[in-house]
Protein backbone atom coordinates (compact mmCIF):
# COMPACT_ATOMS: atom_id res chain seq x y z
CA UNK A 1 0.00 0.00 0.00
CA UNK A 2 1.12 3.47 -0.66
CA UNK A 3 0.56 5.87 1.50
CA UNK A 4 -1.10 9.57 0.63
CA UNK A 5 1.97 11.10 -0.57
CA UNK A 6 1.11 14.25 1.10
CA UNK A 7 2.01 13.21 4.25
CA UNK A 8 -1.69 12.76 5.07
CA UNK A 9 -2.93 10.02 7.50
CA UNK A 10 -5.00 7.17 5.50
CA UNK A 11 -7.02 6.86 8.99
CA UNK A 12 -7.70 10.31 9.34
CA UNK A 13 -8.35 13.22 7.05
CA UNK A 14 -5.43 15.66 7.25
CA UNK A 15 -3.30 15.26 9.70
CA UNK A 16 -2.31 18.68 11.34
CA UNK A 17 0.72 18.40 12.51
CA UNK A 18 3.57 17.28 9.56
CA UNK A 19 4.56 13.67 9.52
CA UNK A 20 7.31 12.57 8.03
CA UNK A 21 6.51 9.08 8.27
CA UNK A 22 2.99 7.71 6.81
CA UNK A 23 0.26 6.53 9.19
CA UNK A 24 0.58 2.49 8.24
CA UNK A 25 1.83 0.17 10.27
CA UNK A 26 0.33 -3.04 8.76
CA UNK A 27 2.08 -1.98 5.42
CA UNK A 28 3.48 -3.71 2.09
CA UNK A 29 5.05 -0.10 1.30
CA UNK A 30 5.71 2.66 2.84
CA UNK A 31 6.65 6.34 2.12
CA UNK A 32 8.72 8.75 4.01
CA UNK A 33 9.91 11.87 3.89
CA UNK A 34 12.56 14.19 5.01
CA UNK A 35 12.52 14.88 9.06
CA UNK A 36 14.56 17.79 10.44
CA UNK A 37 15.37 15.58 13.87
CA UNK A 38 14.38 12.55 15.98
CA UNK A 39 13.24 13.73 19.27
CA UNK A 40 11.65 11.86 22.06
CA UNK A 41 11.88 8.57 24.22
CA UNK A 42 11.90 4.89 23.04
CA UNK A 43 11.93 1.83 24.73
CA UNK A 44 12.79 -1.15 22.19
CA UNK A 45 11.40 -4.96 21.91
CA UNK A 46 13.46 -7.35 23.56
CA UNK A 47 16.47 -8.34 22.36
CA UNK A 48 16.47 -11.05 19.14
CA UNK A 49 19.80 -12.59 19.92
CA UNK A 50 18.81 -13.04 23.31
CA UNK A 51 15.11 -13.64 22.54
CA UNK A 52 16.02 -16.78 20.38
CA UNK A 53 18.68 -18.04 23.27
CA UNK A 54 15.92 -18.12 26.14
CA UNK A 55 13.52 -20.47 24.02
CA UNK A 56 16.08 -22.75 22.97
CA UNK A 57 17.75 -23.11 26.49
CA UNK A 58 14.61 -22.87 28.06
CA UNK A 59 13.03 -25.68 26.09
CA UNK A 60 15.33 -27.77 27.28
CA UNK A 61 15.96 -26.06 31.07
CA UNK A 62 14.97 -28.42 34.29
CA UNK A 63 10.72 -26.19 34.80
CA UNK A 64 9.46 -23.00 34.08
CA UNK A 65 11.71 -20.21 33.17
CA UNK A 66 9.48 -17.26 33.29
CA UNK A 67 10.67 -14.34 30.60
CA UNK A 68 9.91 -10.50 29.80
CA UNK A 69 10.20 -8.64 27.24
CA UNK A 70 10.71 -11.61 24.79
CA UNK A 71 10.78 -9.81 20.84
CA UNK A 72 7.43 -9.97 19.09
CA UNK A 73 9.62 -10.00 16.22
CA UNK A 74 9.01 -12.82 13.59
CA UNK A 75 11.73 -14.20 13.78
CA UNK A 76 11.59 -14.73 17.81
CA UNK A 77 8.07 -16.10 17.10
CA UNK A 78 9.65 -18.64 14.79
CA UNK A 79 12.21 -20.28 17.98
CA UNK A 80 8.93 -20.33 20.03
CA UNK A 81 6.98 -22.26 17.63
CA UNK A 82 9.86 -24.76 16.76
CA UNK A 83 10.40 -25.56 20.37
CA UNK A 84 6.23 -25.94 20.46
CA UNK A 85 6.67 -28.44 17.58
CA UNK A 86 9.43 -30.26 19.95
CA UNK A 87 6.80 -31.08 22.27
CA UNK A 88 7.33 -27.61 24.89
CA UNK A 89 4.78 -25.81 26.61
CA UNK A 90 5.01 -21.70 26.02
CA UNK A 91 3.00 -19.62 27.83
CA UNK A 92 2.04 -16.04 26.76
CA UNK A 93 0.66 -13.23 29.10
CA UNK A 94 -2.16 -11.89 27.47
CA UNK A 95 -1.57 -8.72 29.46
CA UNK A 96 1.72 -8.08 28.81
CA UNK A 97 3.22 -8.49 25.95
CA UNK A 98 6.43 -10.18 25.43
CA UNK A 99 5.79 -11.78 28.65
CA UNK A 100 5.90 -15.41 28.67
CA UNK A 101 6.75 -18.75 30.54
CA UNK A 102 8.65 -21.39 28.81
CA UNK A 103 7.94 -25.08 30.31
CA UNK A 104 11.33 -26.87 30.29
CA UNK A 105 11.19 -30.40 29.46
CA UNK A 106 14.79 -30.84 30.42
CA UNK A 107 18.29 -31.68 27.84
CA UNK A 108 16.29 -35.26 27.28
CA UNK A 109 12.59 -34.23 27.24
CA UNK A 110 11.60 -33.04 23.69
CA UNK A 111 9.43 -34.69 21.79
CA UNK A 112 9.96 -36.11 17.77
CA UNK A 113 8.15 -33.47 15.94
CA UNK A 114 5.42 -34.43 13.57
CA UNK A 115 5.99 -32.13 10.68
CA UNK A 116 9.30 -30.41 9.44
CA UNK A 117 10.32 -27.35 11.91
CA UNK A 118 10.22 -24.41 10.72
CA UNK A 119 12.44 -21.54 11.20
CA UNK A 120 10.77 -18.50 8.65
CA UNK A 121 13.29 -16.50 7.56
CA UNK A 122 15.51 -16.61 11.15
CA UNK A 123 18.82 -18.40 10.30
CA UNK A 124 19.63 -18.04 14.35
CA UNK A 125 17.00 -20.41 14.55
CA UNK A 126 17.74 -23.11 12.22
CA UNK A 127 21.59 -22.85 12.91
CA UNK A 128 21.76 -22.75 17.02
CA UNK A 129 18.77 -25.09 17.67
CA UNK A 130 20.45 -27.45 14.96
CA UNK A 131 23.19 -27.85 17.73
CA UNK A 132 20.40 -29.26 19.86
CA UNK A 133 18.51 -31.51 17.02
CA UNK A 134 21.79 -32.91 16.13
CA UNK A 135 21.87 -34.73 19.69
CA UNK A 136 18.40 -36.30 19.96
CA UNK A 137 17.23 -39.27 19.74
CA UNK A 138 14.79 -38.95 17.04
CA UNK A 139 14.94 -37.69 13.43
CA UNK A 140 13.77 -34.19 12.57
CA UNK A 141 13.94 -31.90 9.87
CA UNK A 142 14.06 -27.92 9.73
CA UNK A 143 13.68 -25.80 6.70
CA UNK A 144 12.66 -22.07 6.30
CA UNK A 145 11.67 -19.42 3.68
CA UNK A 146 12.77 -18.79 0.29
CA UNK A 147 15.54 -16.18 1.77
CA UNK A 148 16.95 -18.67 4.58
CA UNK A 149 16.49 -21.62 2.02
CA UNK A 150 19.32 -19.75 0.01
CA UNK A 151 21.72 -19.46 3.13
CA UNK A 152 24.94 -21.53 3.50
CA UNK A 153 24.56 -24.27 6.50
CA UNK A 154 28.04 -26.28 5.89
CA UNK A 155 29.32 -23.86 8.64
CA UNK A 156 27.12 -25.86 10.66
CA UNK A 157 27.09 -29.51 9.52
CA UNK A 158 31.25 -29.43 9.93
CA UNK A 159 31.02 -28.86 13.22
CA UNK A 160 28.31 -31.03 14.06
CA UNK A 161 29.09 -33.88 12.00
CA UNK A 162 32.78 -33.59 13.72
CA UNK A 163 31.11 -34.77 16.87
CA UNK A 164 29.37 -37.25 15.18
CA UNK A 165 25.96 -35.97 14.35
CA UNK A 166 24.06 -37.29 10.89
CA UNK A 167 23.06 -34.32 9.11
CA UNK A 168 21.63 -34.60 5.67
CA UNK A 169 21.58 -30.60 3.30
CA UNK A 170 20.23 -30.11 0.04
CA UNK A 171 23.22 -29.50 -2.56
CA UNK A 172 25.37 -27.13 -1.76
CA UNK A 173 24.92 -27.22 2.11
CA UNK A 174 21.45 -25.42 2.08
CA UNK A 175 18.11 -25.77 3.95
CA UNK A 176 16.29 -27.62 4.97
CA UNK A 177 18.37 -29.93 6.86
CA UNK A 178 17.55 -33.38 7.95
CA UNK A 179 18.66 -35.08 11.22
CA UNK A 180 19.06 -38.65 11.88
CA UNK A 181 20.12 -40.21 15.30
CA UNK A 182 23.56 -40.67 16.38
CA UNK A 183 24.91 -42.83 18.46
CA UNK A 184 25.86 -40.23 20.64
CA UNK A 185 28.01 -37.01 20.50
CA UNK A 186 31.47 -36.40 21.37
CA UNK A 187 33.10 -33.34 22.41
CA UNK A 188 35.44 -31.45 19.76
CA UNK A 189 38.00 -28.77 19.06
CA UNK A 190 37.25 -26.32 16.91
CA UNK A 191 38.56 -23.66 15.77
CA UNK A 192 35.82 -21.06 13.95
CA UNK A 193 37.08 -20.23 10.40
CA UNK A 194 34.64 -17.45 10.40
CA UNK A 195 33.71 -15.35 12.92
CA UNK A 196 29.85 -16.34 13.86
CA UNK A 197 27.93 -16.17 16.80
CA UNK A 198 25.33 -18.60 15.44
CA UNK A 199 27.89 -21.36 14.96
CA UNK A 200 29.81 -21.10 18.22
CA UNK A 201 26.04 -21.24 20.16
CA UNK A 202 25.27 -24.50 17.89
CA UNK A 203 28.68 -25.99 19.07
CA UNK A 204 28.37 -25.52 22.46
CA UNK A 205 24.40 -26.53 22.63
CA UNK A 206 25.40 -29.79 20.87
CA UNK A 207 28.33 -29.57 23.33
CA UNK A 208 25.78 -29.98 26.16
CA UNK A 209 25.00 -33.49 25.16
CA UNK A 210 28.42 -34.14 23.91
CA UNK A 211 30.96 -37.09 26.24
CA UNK A 212 34.31 -34.90 26.86
CA UNK A 213 35.23 -32.08 26.56
CA UNK A 214 33.74 -29.51 23.77
CA UNK A 215 36.00 -26.38 22.82
CA UNK A 216 35.65 -23.16 20.68
CA UNK A 217 37.93 -20.63 19.50
CA UNK A 218 36.78 -17.74 17.90
CA UNK A 219 38.68 -15.56 15.01
CA UNK A 220 37.48 -12.87 16.89
CA UNK A 221 35.02 -12.27 19.97
CA UNK A 222 31.35 -12.11 18.61
CA UNK A 223 28.21 -11.31 20.96
CA UNK A 224 28.38 -13.58 24.22
CA UNK A 225 24.88 -14.13 24.82
CA UNK A 226 25.20 -18.01 24.95
CA UNK A 227 27.87 -18.13 27.10
CA UNK A 228 26.12 -15.71 29.59
CA UNK A 229 22.96 -17.19 29.63
CA UNK A 230 24.66 -21.20 29.76
CA UNK A 231 26.39 -19.58 32.53
CA UNK A 232 23.50 -18.46 34.54
CA UNK A 233 21.68 -21.55 33.85
CA UNK A 234 24.38 -22.99 36.15
CA UNK A 235 26.79 -24.50 33.51
CA UNK A 236 30.44 -23.98 34.13
CA UNK A 237 31.44 -23.08 30.73
CA UNK A 238 35.00 -21.99 30.71
CA UNK A 239 36.06 -18.61 29.03
CA UNK A 240 39.48 -17.62 27.93
CA UNK A 241 41.18 -17.61 24.79
CA UNK A 242 39.02 -20.45 24.26
CA UNK A 243 35.37 -21.75 25.02
CA UNK A 244 35.29 -24.86 26.93
CA UNK A 245 32.42 -27.30 28.08
CA UNK A 246 32.43 -30.34 29.65
CA UNK A 247 29.91 -32.67 28.67
CA UNK A 248 27.33 -34.16 28.78
CA UNK A 249 25.69 -31.57 31.16
CA UNK A 250 23.15 -33.22 33.39
CA UNK A 251 20.60 -30.14 33.80
CA UNK A 252 19.71 -26.41 33.11
CA UNK A 253 18.88 -24.03 35.67
CA UNK A 254 15.56 -22.56 34.55
CA UNK A 255 15.81 -18.84 33.80
CA UNK A 256 13.61 -16.50 36.96
CA UNK A 257 12.12 -13.47 35.88
CA UNK A 258 14.65 -12.77 32.52
CA UNK A 259 14.37 -9.61 31.41
CA UNK A 260 15.32 -9.13 27.76
CA UNK A 261 17.14 -6.02 26.91
CA UNK A 262 16.24 -3.59 24.09
CA UNK A 263 17.68 -4.80 21.25
CA UNK A 264 20.76 -2.45 20.16
CA UNK A 265 20.62 -3.55 16.67
CA UNK A 266 17.03 -1.77 16.50
CA UNK A 267 18.34 1.53 18.42
CA UNK A 268 21.08 1.84 15.74
CA UNK A 269 18.52 2.77 13.26
CA UNK A 270 17.41 5.84 15.84
CA UNK A 271 20.79 6.18 17.40
CA UNK A 272 22.34 7.05 13.77
CA UNK A 273 19.47 8.67 12.60
CA UNK A 274 20.04 11.35 15.51
CA UNK A 275 23.66 11.39 14.72
CA UNK A 276 22.59 12.96 11.30
CA UNK A 277 20.44 15.04 11.93
CA UNK A 278 21.49 18.30 14.54
CA UNK A 279 18.69 19.22 16.24
CA UNK A 280 17.98 15.64 17.44
CA UNK A 281 17.56 14.69 21.12
CA UNK A 282 16.69 10.77 21.98
CA UNK A 283 16.53 8.76 25.06
CA UNK A 284 16.36 5.10 24.80
CA UNK A 285 15.68 2.98 27.71
CA UNK A 286 16.27 -0.31 28.87
CA UNK A 287 18.40 -1.18 26.38
CA UNK A 288 21.42 -4.07 25.92
CA UNK A 289 24.67 -2.51 26.51
CA UNK A 290 26.66 -5.69 26.83
CA UNK A 291 30.13 -4.82 24.98
CA UNK A 292 29.84 -6.98 22.30
CA UNK A 293 27.09 -5.70 21.00
CA UNK A 294 28.03 -2.14 21.73
CA UNK A 295 30.35 -0.96 19.20
CA UNK A 296 28.44 1.05 17.02
CA UNK A 297 28.46 3.66 20.29
CA UNK A 298 32.35 3.36 20.04
CA UNK A 299 32.29 4.21 16.33
CA UNK A 300 29.90 7.21 16.79
CA UNK A 301 31.71 8.87 19.45
CA UNK A 302 34.64 8.30 17.41
CA UNK A 303 32.89 10.13 14.24
CA UNK A 304 32.13 12.92 17.05
CA UNK A 305 28.45 12.19 18.36
CA UNK A 306 28.34 12.35 21.72
CA UNK A 307 26.29 9.23 23.01
CA UNK A 308 25.78 9.27 26.75
CA UNK A 309 24.69 6.23 29.21
CA UNK A 310 22.81 7.98 31.33
CA UNK A 311 22.13 4.79 33.05
CA UNK A 312 23.61 0.71 33.54
CA UNK A 313 23.14 -1.85 35.46
CA UNK A 314 23.74 -5.74 35.36
CA UNK A 315 20.46 -7.94 35.34
CA UNK A 316 21.34 -11.68 35.16
CA UNK A 317 24.98 -10.77 33.42
CA UNK A 318 23.57 -8.83 31.39
CA UNK A 319 24.08 -5.05 31.29
CA UNK A 320 21.18 -3.05 30.68
CA UNK A 321 20.76 0.92 30.67
CA UNK A 322 19.24 3.95 28.65
CA UNK A 323 21.43 6.04 26.08
CA UNK A 324 20.74 9.75 25.24
CA UNK A 325 22.03 10.94 22.20
CA UNK A 326 21.72 14.76 21.20
CA UNK A 327 21.95 16.04 17.68
CA UNK A 328 25.65 16.65 16.32
CA UNK A 329 26.77 20.22 16.53
CA UNK A 330 29.08 19.79 13.15
CA UNK A 331 28.85 17.26 10.60
CA UNK A 332 30.62 13.84 12.10
CA UNK A 333 33.95 12.91 10.26
CA UNK A 334 33.88 9.19 8.97
CA UNK A 335 35.67 6.08 9.73
CA UNK A 336 37.03 3.13 8.43
CA UNK A 337 35.74 -0.25 10.13
CA UNK A 338 37.43 -3.33 9.27
CA UNK A 339 38.30 -6.62 11.41
CA UNK A 340 36.85 -7.30 14.64
CA UNK A 341 35.19 -4.06 14.83
CA UNK A 342 33.69 -5.25 11.86
CA UNK A 343 33.03 -8.48 13.04
CA UNK A 344 31.48 -7.08 16.19
CA UNK A 345 29.26 -4.13 13.94
CA UNK A 346 27.79 -7.32 11.32
CA UNK A 347 24.20 -6.37 11.73
CA UNK A 348 24.59 -2.33 11.75
CA UNK A 349 26.50 -1.86 8.50
CA UNK A 350 23.15 -1.49 6.48
CA UNK A 351 22.26 1.96 8.68
CA UNK A 352 26.12 3.24 9.23
CA UNK A 353 26.42 2.85 5.21
CA UNK A 354 23.24 5.33 5.11
CA UNK A 355 25.06 7.61 7.98
CA UNK A 356 28.06 8.01 5.82
CA UNK A 357 26.17 9.77 3.56
CA UNK A 358 25.80 12.61 6.21
CA UNK A 359 29.42 12.33 7.00
CA UNK A 360 32.23 14.72 6.25
CA UNK A 361 34.50 11.85 5.02
CA UNK A 362 33.02 8.84 4.49
CA UNK A 363 33.35 5.51 5.69
CA UNK A 364 34.84 2.13 4.30
CA UNK A 365 34.05 -0.85 5.35
CA UNK A 366 36.08 -3.75 4.82
CA UNK A 367 36.01 -7.69 6.67
CA UNK A 368 32.18 -7.68 5.47
CA UNK A 369 31.76 -10.29 3.30
CA UNK A 370 29.90 -11.83 5.41
CA UNK A 371 26.65 -9.28 4.59
CA UNK A 372 26.46 -11.09 1.24
CA UNK A 373 24.89 -14.18 2.77
CA UNK A 374 22.74 -12.59 5.35
CA UNK A 375 18.71 -12.45 4.75
CA UNK A 376 19.86 -10.68 1.54
CA UNK A 377 23.31 -9.69 -0.45
CA UNK A 378 23.27 -6.79 1.94
CA UNK A 379 26.30 -5.10 0.09
CA UNK A 380 24.50 -5.62 -3.02
CA UNK A 381 21.28 -4.34 -1.52
CA UNK A 382 23.10 -1.42 0.48
CA UNK A 383 24.63 -0.43 -2.80
CA UNK A 384 21.48 -0.35 -5.33
CA UNK A 385 19.58 1.12 -2.97
CA UNK A 386 22.25 4.22 -2.10
CA UNK A 387 22.51 4.65 -5.74
CA UNK A 388 18.32 4.65 -6.70
CA UNK A 389 18.77 7.74 -3.75
CA UNK A 390 21.31 9.55 -5.86
CA UNK A 391 23.99 9.04 -3.65
CA UNK A 392 27.81 7.18 -5.12
CA UNK A 393 29.38 4.12 -3.37
CA UNK A 394 31.90 1.98 -4.43
CA UNK A 395 30.78 -1.95 -3.54
CA UNK A 396 33.27 -3.98 -3.23
CA UNK A 397 34.22 -8.43 -3.27
CA UNK A 398 33.70 -7.79 0.87
CA UNK A 399 33.48 -4.47 1.54
CA UNK A 400 32.14 -1.14 0.31
CA UNK A 401 33.16 2.77 0.85
CA UNK A 402 30.54 5.35 0.97
CA UNK A 403 31.75 8.63 0.57
CA UNK A 404 30.69 11.63 2.72
CA UNK A 405 29.09 15.06 2.33
CA UNK A 406 26.16 13.41 -0.47
CA UNK A 407 22.61 14.48 -0.79
CA UNK A 408 19.88 12.28 -0.93
CA UNK A 409 17.14 12.12 -2.97
CA UNK A 410 13.82 10.23 -1.93
CA UNK A 411 13.95 6.86 -4.52
CA UNK A 412 12.14 3.92 -4.70
CA UNK A 413 13.79 1.15 -2.21
CA UNK A 414 13.51 -2.65 -2.33
CA UNK A 415 14.17 -4.28 0.91
CA UNK A 416 14.79 -7.68 -1.11
CA UNK A 417 12.35 -8.87 2.28
CA UNK A 418 15.14 -8.00 4.36
CA UNK A 419 14.54 -6.30 7.74
CA UNK A 420 17.57 -4.29 8.22
CA UNK A 421 18.09 -2.74 4.34
CA UNK A 422 14.25 -1.60 5.21
CA UNK A 423 14.94 -0.42 8.44
CA UNK A 424 18.03 1.56 7.44
CA UNK A 425 16.69 2.90 3.75
CA UNK A 426 13.62 4.15 5.56
CA UNK A 427 16.22 6.52 7.86
CA UNK A 428 17.67 7.63 4.76
CA UNK A 429 14.39 8.43 3.69
CA UNK A 430 14.41 11.22 6.85
CA UNK A 431 17.41 12.08 5.33
CA UNK A 432 16.60 12.82 1.97
CA UNK A 433 15.17 15.52 -0.21
CA UNK A 434 11.22 14.42 -1.54
CA UNK A 435 9.57 11.19 -0.62
CA UNK A 436 11.16 7.42 -0.57
CA UNK A 437 9.09 4.57 -1.02
CA UNK A 438 10.14 1.49 1.05
CA UNK A 439 8.94 -1.66 -0.53
CA UNK A 440 7.69 -4.51 1.29
CA UNK A 441 8.74 -2.41 4.70
CA UNK A 442 6.49 -5.09 6.66
CA UNK A 443 9.50 -7.03 6.96
CA UNK A 444 11.19 -4.58 9.55
CA UNK A 445 8.58 -7.42 11.57
CA UNK A 446 10.97 -9.41 11.40
CA UNK A 447 13.38 -8.14 13.85
CA UNK A 448 10.73 -5.23 15.08
CA UNK A 449 7.27 -5.12 14.55
CA UNK A 450 6.28 -1.66 15.92
CA UNK A 451 9.62 0.09 13.82
CA UNK A 452 7.48 2.22 11.67
CA UNK A 453 4.86 3.46 14.29
CA UNK A 454 7.71 4.47 16.64
CA UNK A 455 9.76 6.03 13.62
CA UNK A 456 6.83 7.89 13.52
CA UNK A 457 6.29 9.23 16.77
CA UNK A 458 9.55 10.35 17.15
CA UNK A 459 9.97 12.30 13.93
CA UNK A 460 6.34 14.14 14.28
CA UNK A 461 6.99 17.99 14.12
C1 LIG B 1 23.40 -13.58 15.56
C2 LIG B 1 24.64 -13.62 15.00
C3 LIG B 1 24.97 -12.94 13.74
C4 LIG B 1 23.96 -11.86 13.41
C5 LIG B 1 22.54 -12.34 13.55
C6 LIG B 1 22.29 -12.81 14.98
C7 LIG B 1 23.17 -14.31 16.83
O1 LIG B 1 24.97 -13.90 12.70
O2 LIG B 1 24.17 -11.38 12.11
O3 LIG B 1 21.63 -11.30 13.25
O4 LIG B 1 22.14 -14.10 17.48
O5 LIG B 1 24.04 -15.11 17.20
P1 LIG B 1 26.26 -14.81 12.38
O6 LIG B 1 26.44 -15.75 13.49
O7 LIG B 1 25.90 -15.50 11.09
O8 LIG B 1 27.38 -13.84 12.22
Amino acid sequence: MIADRGGASRHGAQNPAYSPVADIYDMADVVITGAARINGAVRLPGDKSLSHRCALLGAVADGNSTIENYSGGADCQSSLRCVEALGVTVERDPETPGKITIHGVGLHGLREPRERLDAGNSGSTLRMLSGILAAQPFASSIGGDASLSRRPMRRIMAPLTGMGARIEAEEGGLPPLRYSPSPGLHGISYALPVASAQVKSAILFAGLYAQGTTQVTEPVPTRDHSEVLLRAMGVPLRRGRHLELAGPVERLAPLQKFFVPGDPSSAAFFLCAAAALPESDLLISDVSLNPTRSALLDVLARMGAKPAVASIEEQSGELVGSLHLEGPRQRLTGTTIAGAEAAALIDEIPILAVLATATRDGIEFRDVAELRVKESDRLCAIAENLRAMGAQCDEREDGLFVPGQQTLRGGTIASHGDHRIAMAFAIAGLLAEGQTLIGDAGCASVSYPGFFSDLKRLTDQ
